[in-house]
């Protein structure tokens, strides 16, 4: 187990570069074992979520290599439609495998994914979306199982605008005969760059980025080479440790579009915020103002940057409103922000924040990934040391945290139990 020790009360300053997305590289990642070729994926982030998928693509048969950012994938000795039960658990982003194993060999199996724990998260959409382009579909004993003679595009209508569906249905449908439409398409920017790399394999591919995606099936693909965006929920992240710190800080390589709605709510928070080009500067207000947020799907307010954001406004002068509208328990991480003298009330998906001048370092507990980031935001806020445990979790999603805060002038260590 590893931990993170934070002395807080640094204002964080000076530049960061921001590393490839996450959700972006995982749904690329066994993409790309759909090219009838290699194909080169960059500014792969550095991350364990990265490296597990990693593995996961090598026990398929598959040739991957990393080499810093960068990584080759190479279909040739994929031949197994069974992905491997003790790695799928360990992430989400696993069922990715669904959408590639049907799209590849008309059959996948695929144990029912993992990921954070943050209330229910089924995946009848993406089964729903299989069927609809003619799959059997049947989930036993926590293994999903797929069969298609042949797979034929369709209109799958999605009751929720879910990304992970939409991403499988996109995958299975690639090379589908005839063309599948995804009515109220997830519309994220990973959606987008998915549907890029995609097309640069080959795929016929139009309207990522609105509700409506249209995909014409094409025969087969080929590898590419292809460079990852930016991490929106990791620049967030950074930008909401400059707010809580009052710090000063330049985040660089992002794509200022895709953080709209963080920037728009840490503007009401009282940050001044710069953007140009791919670069973007935040001073932090000496406390911020308290502000009410909803999240919601692109572009509304992201979920994932709801914890990070809720750290912020402990220290607010005022209360606060979040509400969590897309999970049952994407609040349960605010009782370690209390032990660090947060004022929080939760009632259902809801938490009234009562800033306060100061929070007070504490040994904490990081139970999912952007809880882990909550609780850093916090730390480096906090008078004392807070000490971080589950420092794994954090590392499922964040690219040389310590190393990039440090640079900013975080008081930060990693420690190894
Ligand atoms: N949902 C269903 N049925 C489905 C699919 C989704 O009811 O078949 C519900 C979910 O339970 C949830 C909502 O729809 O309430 C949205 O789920 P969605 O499918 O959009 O999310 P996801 O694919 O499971 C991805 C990210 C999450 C991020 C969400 C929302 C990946 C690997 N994960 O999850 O990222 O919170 O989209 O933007 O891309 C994170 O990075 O920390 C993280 C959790």
């Amino acid at each position: 187990m590893a931990r993170l020790v934070i002395e807080g009360r640094r204002k964080l300053t000076g530049k960061v570069r921001i590393g490839g997305s996450k959700n972006s590289s995982v749904a690329i990642i066994p993409a790309a074992l759909l090219g009838e070729g290699p194909s080169t994926l960059e500014n792969v982030p550095a991350i364990l979520d990265v490296k597990v998928f990693a593995q996961i693509l090598k026990d398929l048969g598959a040739l991957v290599s990393l080499n810093k950012n960068t990584m080759t994938v190479s279909p040739n000795g994929f031949t197994s439609h069974i992905a491997p039960y003790d790695l799928v658990r360990k992430l989400r982003a696993s069922y990715y495998l669904m959408g590639v194993l049907l799209a590849k060999f008309g059959k996948a199996e695929v144990g029912l994914p993992g990921g954070c724990d943050i209330g229910p998260r089924p995946i009848d959409q993406h089964l729903k979306g299989f069927r609809a382009l003619g799959a059997d579909a049947s989930v036993e004993g926590g293994v999903v199982r797929l069969y298609a003679s042949k797979l034929v595009g369709a209109p799958v209508y999605l009751d929720i605008p879910s990304v992970g569906a939409t991403i499988n249905i996109m995958l299975a449908a690639c090379m589908a005969e005839g063309t599948t439409l995804i009515e109220n398409a997830a519309k994220e920017p990973h959606v987008v760059d998915l549907a890029n790399c995609l097309n640069s394999m080959g795929a016929r591919i139009n309207g990522a980025g609105t509700d409506i995606i249209r995909i014409r099936g094409v025969k087969t693909l080929k590898g590419t080479c292809h460079s990852i965006i930016p991490d929106d929920i990791e620049t967030a992240t950074y930008m909401m440790a400059a707010v809580a710190t009052g710090g000063d800080i330049e985040i660089c390589g992002v794509i200022t579009k895709h953080l709209e709605p963080v920037v728009a709510k840490l503007k009401e928070a009282g940050a001044l915020i710069e953007q140009n080009g791919d670069f973007i500067k935040v001073v932090g207000p000496e406390r911020p103002k308290p502000v009410n947020v909803k999240t919601l799907p692109y572009p509304g307010f992201p979920t994932d940057a709801q914890q990070p954001l809720t750290a912020v406004l402990t220290r607010a002068r005022g209360v606060s409103v979040v509400q969590e509208s897309m999970y049952d328990n994407r609040l349960g991480y605010v009782g370690e922000l209390v032990k660090m003298g947060a004022n929080i009330k939760v009632q259902g998906k809801t938490a009234v924040i009562e800033g306060a001048p100061r929070l007070v370092g504490s040994p904490v507990r990081a139970t999912d990934l952007r809880a882990g980031a909550s609780l850093v935001v916090a730390g480096l806020s906090a008078a004392g040391t807070t000490e971080i445990y589950g420092l794994e979790i954090i590392e499922r999603g964040y690219e040389s945290v310590v190393d990039k805060l440090k640079t900013l002038g975080a008081c930060i260590e990693r420690i190894e139990d």
